[in-house]
């Protein structure tokens, strides 16, 4: 007996008539989701108002790495609110020992934080702390990348929907090819462990656009929203390296890659890469808003006081959420249980993708993976269309999954790190049920 359980078809009664609702007042500008009305989670597993139970593949967007609800976080946070709810730039005693538990948990080389609220926020707070430390004014990004919605973390992005129809970018953006082992058009995987073609073009590119004000770099250490693209091998440390002979300051976006989710607590660490700043968002509140910028106190230190602040960052249920979360990691063993279910689940991925005819790749570190969908494995042409109806299968048959990519065309595959062999079996079983039945 497994623990998905599904009565007919989504939505169910209670379900349908709230979905109308929401969809009379809020605006639905979201993307397209499954049409379940969640109630209440546990672990991987999602209730949703008409008791029928889901494994989450979604963990959110990659927030509840913890499972939902997790006793000792929901207590921390509980606690925190009944005594104080904000206070705004003052010190509380959770603040303090959010600052000291999370710099203890941070890369070695950065010795200071600074609390904020959403993933975006930290983005943006990291390129002014380059632009400031710097004295420079532009940031070299990647296409297809990702950094929020904000107008500073859209221009740095590359993808359409942030800024599609919103006017000019901010000037200072410099955006380059990220290199993509699937859809490698330019031949920049091509195995060369110098990457000598890679940065021949990054060179001609950047002498072709910037006006000699390039201060630093901004660079997510696999693409998430543009479709789980990883880059071949050793690609980021030759970029630190190339950072640090031009002199300029190297910002990873961990804000989605970081405590855990590739199995290992930060993402830098599978290739030893000394960032100047890191952002975090996400699993470091597992649910509870908050979002952080971590950096050595050398690039703080180019501020003065007042120049970065925040209304909600750093308040008592965020920070106590800061250490909850490190609490069960530390006890959990998240970080290894990520690297070894994995491991585990992508195998079984990739075993489904010889068999079906859409799934043209399979990619993943730890707990997070991508399946890219195609008309063709030739070709390679995407397959958007099928990402909706799977969606929903999957939904129906107690899974649910989310969707991202360029082309609208990957399954993002993120489910909370605390996920079993039985849980990871049964939602796996689930998913080749989906992917037989799927047609174009
Ligand atoms: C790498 C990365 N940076 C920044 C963000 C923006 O975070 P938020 O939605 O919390 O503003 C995201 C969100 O998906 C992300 O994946």
């Amino acid at each position: 007996m497994g623990v998905t359980r599904v009565n007919g078809t989504l939505p169910g009664p209670k379900g349908k008539e709230l979905l109308e609702r929401w969809h009379k007042y809020e605006a639905d500008v979201v993307g397209f989701q499954a049409p379940v009305v969640w109630d209440h989670g546990r672990g991987v597993v999602v209730t949703d108002v008409d008791g029928n139970t889901f494994i989450d593949w979604t963990s959110g967007v990659l927030v509840t790495s913890v499972g939902h609800c997790h006793p000792h976080l929901v207590q921390a946070a509980q606690k925190a609110s009944a005594r104080l709810l904000n206070n705004y730039e003052n010190a509380s005693v959770e603040r303090i020992e959010a600052a000291e538990r999370l710099v203890k948990a941070l890369p070695r080389h950065l010795d200071k934080c600074f609390f904020l609220s959403t993933g975006s926020e930290a983005t943006e707070a990291a390129a002014r702390l380059m632009k400031r430390k710097s004295g420079k004014y532009e940031i070299l990004s990647f296409e297809s990348g990702f950094h929020g919605r904000t107008t500073s973390a859209a221009t740095m992005g590359g993808l359409p929907g942030p800024k599609k129809g919103y006017g000019p970018s901010l000037p200072g953006a410099i955006r380059v090819a990220f290199p993509n082992p699937y859809r490698d058009t330019l031949g920049f995987c091509d195995g060369d462990p110098e990457f000598k073609k890679y940065f021949a073009y990054l060179e001609y590119t950047i002498a072709a656009n910037t006006t000699g004000s390039l201060g630093g770099v901004m660079v997510e250490p696999y693409q998430g929203t543009s479709g789980f693209i990883f880059p071949p091998k050793g690609w980021l440390k030759k970029l630190e390296e190339w950072t640090r002979r031009k002199g300029l300051l190297l910002a990873v976006d961990e804000v989605q890659a970081s405590y855990g989710r590739t199995g290992k607590m930060w993402a830098i660490e599978h290739e030893d890469i000394k960032p100047d700043i890191i952002t975090i968002g996400k699993a470091i509140g597992c649910g509870v808003p908050v979002s952080a910028v971590g950096a050595t106190s050398e690039v703080f230190s180019c501020l003065s006081k007042g120049e970065m602040s925040s209304t909600l960052g750093g308040n008592p249920v965020a920070s106590a959420a800061v250490c909850a979360v490190l609490d069960i990691y530390e006890k959990e063993k998240l970080v290894e249980n990520s690297a070894k279910m994995g491991a585990y689940m992508l195998s079984k991925l990739k075993g489904m993708a010889e068999k079906c005819r859409y799934l043209g790749d399979v990619r993943g570190m730890g707990l997070v993976m991508g399946m890219e969908f195609v008309k063709d494995k030739g070709t390679k042409e995407p397959a958007p269309e099928l990402i909706k109806p799977l969606i929903v299968d999957a939904a129906n048959h107690g899974l649910l999954i989310g969707s991202v990519g360029f082309y609208g065309n990957v399954i993002r595959v993120g489910p909370p790190l605390v996920i079993t062999q039985a849980e990871a079996d049964e939602s796996l079983a689930i998913m080749e049920g989906c992917l037989s039945r799927l047609k174009l």
